[in-house]
Order: structure tokens, then C-alpha cells, then sequence
């Protein structure tokens, strides 16, 4: 399986590349990244050497590119997208670019490279689509039927990509799949995301700054448990369906930093709360019942406090990675092997 990779360079593609090239030792990947800010070719460093594997600095809304690359890929994993919903209330505009239009444009590549529909899509979406949950009903869990009620700018994005995939489906019969999963943690992720940003904050003595009362609630999950899913998806899941994918884990933002706090030694001192989010989601929470039934996957790397702990280690032992990161050096490095974007 030659599988193409959109955003192979971010957060959660870059932990694809390395779990399928792990797990599947008889795949390729290729990586179509156009490097924005969250993309980091250090993130894959270590693989860049492997046949196995291509990096191909590319934007997914140019479709000649796009289409090339589908001629010699037997399946597209779909990851590229805007993803820091702060960003998209400062300026939603390139998360309509990237996800709504940039989705369409793979889906466009793929009806023109593939005319026979025979290569699967499957799209990386979030269960920000569903909008918000109440916090008083513990029991109650996004499902696949949960309507689509997004409430930022980015998750409003998301649900137009996914409507995209779902019509191209339902009109042309294409062969996709949709995954819809809660906040993922795990190393290489961006340092504008909570987890990054509060542990790289505090190694560097400074305060961790706390939404409203810190009283919303997410459900996380391992970023190997998304991509074992997501692999699972590709191989096994049915075409035309949508799956949740759940950590099993839910925590307010309180519990969880002072779940940080905790590891990282660090007391109560260290939290500045600081103006709500416009907009904050309260809860999200996913029931992946589906895909544990269907696809026999469930969760098995996302408990805390063992992965949380394991989590802040990875930032703590690699000041070399999110110095870089947050110098912005990594963008020398990259423009050094690629050009500019
Ligand atoms: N991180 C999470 O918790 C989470 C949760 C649910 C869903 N998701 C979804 O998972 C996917 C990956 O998220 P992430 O956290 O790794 O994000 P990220 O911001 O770390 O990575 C996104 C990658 O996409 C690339 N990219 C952006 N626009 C592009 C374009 N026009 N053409 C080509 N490449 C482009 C970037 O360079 C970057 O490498 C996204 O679709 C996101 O919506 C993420």
C-alpha cells in the first residue's frame, strides 16, 4: 500500500508516518506538506532517510500537484488543515482556504487521477463539528448522528470539508471515510496547543494562562491510539461511513493542569487565569462505540495519569525540539532544504 499523506509534516501526520512505517513495514508514504507554520520537517528528521518514505513540499489546493501524486498513491490519508481554533478566530480566512477549499480540491484531484473511484479518501476531521456538549449530563456523548452544530471558525471549516467528502460520496460514489476524533496529546505537537504550551510555559519559569474558570471539558486522546484508528479506518472501514474516535478520557482544563502542575512539581501559583475563549465549547466527549464494534479498535495508550506523565517527559527531554520550534530556527532549515513556501 503506497498510501499519500496530506500535513504529514504536523503534529499528528508526523506520528502517522512513524506508527504506519512501524506497524506496516511494507507501505510507503508520501508527505504533501506546504510547511506552514505548524509544519516542521524536523518533526520526521529521523525517517527522512527511508525509502520507504517521501516528503513532496506541495499545497494541497494545487491540484495538478495533488493529482500526480494520487496517480501513484493507492489511497489518500487527508490530515492537512488549518487546526489552532484561536488562530481562526483572529483570521478565518485560510481555514476556509485550507480545509473547505483545499478539501474539495483533493477530492477534485481525486475524481480526475482516479476516474474509476477505486482509491479510497479518508478525511481527518474533529468532533468540533458537533459543537458543544452540557456539562450537567456526564452521560451524554457525541455519536455519528449527533448533528453538525460547529461553533468556531475552524470547527465551522471542518464541518464544511466534511460535508464535501460526504457529498462526494453520496454523488459520485466515491470511496471515503470520515474520522471524527477528540483533542489529541502526544509528542510533536505545536506549542500553541494547551499541553505543549503549558509545560514549555513553566520549564521556562513563566505562568500558565488558564481559560475563564478552566471548567470546559475534553476528551483526550493518544495521538498512536488516533493514527492506530485511522489506520484501521483506511484497511477496514466501510465507504460512505463516519467514525468517532475517543479517548476514553475526558478532563476539565482545571484537572488537567493541575495534572501538569503536578508532574511538572510546580504549584498552584503557577496558573494566571486569564479571558475566556469567545465562543468556548463547554464539553466534548465522544461515544466510539462504532468503530470499537465495527472495526474492532479502542483505545489502549491514552490513560492518565500514565501517558499525561510520559507526554511532559517527551517536552522535558527535548528543549532542543520546541526551542527551535518556538524561534521559529526550524523555518531556516526548511527553507534552507526546500525553499521558500
Ligand atoms: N490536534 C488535534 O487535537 C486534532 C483533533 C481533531 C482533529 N484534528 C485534525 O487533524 C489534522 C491534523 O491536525 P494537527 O494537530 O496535526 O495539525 P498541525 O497544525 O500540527 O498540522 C497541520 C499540517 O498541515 C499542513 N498544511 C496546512 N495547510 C496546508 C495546505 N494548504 N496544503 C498542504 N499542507 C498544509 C501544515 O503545514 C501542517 O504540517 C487536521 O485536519 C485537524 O483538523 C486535530
Amino acid at each position: 500500500m503506497k498510501i499519500l499523506l496530506t500535513g504529514g509534516s504536523g503534529f499528528i501526520g508526523s506520528n502517522f508516518v512513524r506508527f504506519v512505517l512501524r506497524e506496516r513495514p511494507g507501505y510507503q508514504v508520501i508527505n504533501l506538506d506546504a510547511l506552514t507554520y505548524s509544519g516542521n520537517p524536523e518533526n520526521l528528521a529521523d525517517i527522512e532517510s527511508d525509502e520507504r518514505y517521501r516528503f513532496v513540499h506541495g499545497d494541497i489546493r494545487d491540484i495538478d500537484r495533488v493529482a500526480e501524486l494520487i496517480e501513484e498513491a493507492d489511497a489518500v490519508v487527508h490530515m492537512a488543515a488549518e487546526s489552532h481554533v484561536d488562530r481562526s478566530i483572529m483570521d478565518a480566512r485560510p481555514f476556509v482556504e485550507s480545509n473547505a477549499l483545499g478539501t474539495q480540491t483533493v477530492i477534485d484531484a481525486l475524481r480526475r487521477a482516479n476516474p474509476k473511484l477505486t482509491k479510497r479518501l479518508v478525511h481527518v476531521s474533529t468532533d468540533e463539528v458537533y459543537g458543544t456538549l452540557p456539562l450537567d449530563k456526564p452521560e451524554v456523548k457525541f455519536t455519528e448522528d449527533t448533528p453538525l452544530q460547529p461553533n468556531s471558525p475552524y470547527a465551522a471549516s471542518k464541518t464544511a470539508s466534511d460535508l464535501f467528502v460526504r457529498a462526494a460520496f453520496h454523488t459520485f460514489g466515491m470511496d471515503v471515510c470520515i474520522t471524527r476524533c477528540s483533542n489529541n496529546f502526544g509528542p510533536y505537537q505545536f506549542p500553541e496547543k494547551v499541553i505543549p504550551l503549558f509545560v514549555t510555559n513553566l520549564i521556562e519559569g513563566k505562568k500558565v494562562p488558564l481559560y475563564g474558570d478552566g471548567r470546559n471539558v475534553r476528551d483526550w486522546l493518544h495521538v498512536e491510539d488516533h493514527c492506530e484508528a485511522v489506520l484501521a479506518v483506511l484497511e477496514k472501514g466501510s465507504a460512505g461511513e463516519v467514525y468517532n474516535i475517543g479517548g476514553n478520557n475526558e478532563r476539565s482544563n482545571l484537572e488537567l493542569t493541575h495534572s501538569i502542575l503536578q508532574a511538572m512539581n510546580c504549584g498552584e501559583e503557577k496558573i494566571e487565569y486569564v479571558k475566556d475563549r469567545l465562543g468556548h465549547d463547554l464539553r466534548y466527549a465522544i461515544d466510539a462505540s462504532k468503530i470499537e464494534r465495527e472495526l474492532g479498535w479502542r483505545p489502549t495508550r491514552s490513560a492518565w495519569p500514565g501517558a499525561l506523565e510520559a507526554t511532559v517527559k517527551w517536552y522535558v527531554d527535548n528543549p532542543q525540539w520546541w526551542q527551535r520550534v518556538r524561534s521559529g530556527a526550524y523555518r531556516t532549515y526548511y527553507e534552507k532544504q526546500y525553499g521558500n513556501a
